[in-house]
């Protein structure tokens, strides 16, 4: 059972999306897409990435699936994605024709699925041969995630954080794996390390307040033991010479090709 749910698009542009579009800067560079692709983004989101896909590859057609209305109310929201095309689903059966698309990406989704193999068969299935399967998640057993330092202190009290159902997807092996096991060729993996300023510490707390795991827990949590996560967290992240926080995060991708 998944536990996190998706139901701030506007909350989660601030928390994670801006995390996404850093990784996924990277993850584009890499993947050097060609023009007029008819691409598909598969767990889209609040369109954090979608919006960079638009801007940056000149699609002929952008489409966007995801299982939260209110994610997918943001993304439609977007100015750079009027034209795109957004419908509710999951990744393990995507609602469309077989080979309809020229490239599908899969952002910091991967480790959501509760079956990963299913998901990226799936992707290649609606992309057509000599189409590109592609996807960016944090490595999450290795503690890429850009809030680990925040999961570590809250774990160290005892206390469960909700997680993701299949947290092994993220590895760069699980990935490598997951693509040749779904049949696709030339498959290709990375490592993407990104870093994000918060202007102070207080920015960067209201931020992972409004996270929909985390957040959670942490709202629920006791006044006393609050207290003493913030002040671990200071100590542990100093702020620089204009009181700004740095954090860093690794996320691992994975490339492939639909036989031809
Ligand atoms: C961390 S967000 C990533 C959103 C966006 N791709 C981005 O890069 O910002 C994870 C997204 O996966 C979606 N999701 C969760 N389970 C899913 C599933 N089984 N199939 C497709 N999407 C799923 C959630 O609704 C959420 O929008």
């Amino acid at each position: 059972m998944n536990e996190i749910r998706f139901k701030d698009g506007a909350g989660y542009e601030r928390y994670m999306g801006k995390w996404s579009q850093l990784a996924g800067d990277v993850f584009l560079d890499w993947l050097a897409p060609l023009p007029a692709w008819d691409w598909l983004d598969v767990g889209c989101g609040n369109g954090a990435f979608t919006d960079m896909l638009m801007l940056r590859c000149a699609p002929a057609s952008m489409h966007g699936v995801d299982p939260s209305d209110e994610q997918l109310a943001y993304a439609s929201a977007r100015p750079a994605l009027r034209a795109a095309r957004f419908r509710k689903g999951d990744a393990m059966a995507l609602p469309y024709a077989a080979a309809a698309f020229d490239a599908a990406v899969m952002p910091l989704v991967l480790f959501f699925v509760p079956d990963p193999a299913k998901g990226v068969a799936e992707m290649a299935r609606v992309v057509r041969p000599g189409g590109v399967v592609a996807a960016y998640a944090w490595d999450m057993p290795g503690g890429g995630f850009p809030y680990e330092a925040l999961l570590a202190e809250i774990r160290g009290m005892g206390i469960t954080v909700p997680s993701p159902p299949s947290p092994w997807a993220s590895r760069l092996e699980a990935m490598q794996e997951l693509w040749v096991g779904a049949g696709l060729g030339a498959v290709e993996t990375r490592v993407i390390e990104v870093q994000r300023a918060f202007g102070d510490f207080e920015d960067y707390w209201s931020t992972a307040l409004g996270a929909p795991s985390v957040g959670s827990t942490l709202s629920a949590m006791a006044a006393d033991d609050l207290a003493r996560i913030k002040m671990r967290l200071r100590t542990l992240q100093p702020a620089d010479a204009q009181g700004r926080i740095t954090y860093s995060a690794r996320a691992n991708a994975v490339k492939g090709r639909v036989s031809e």
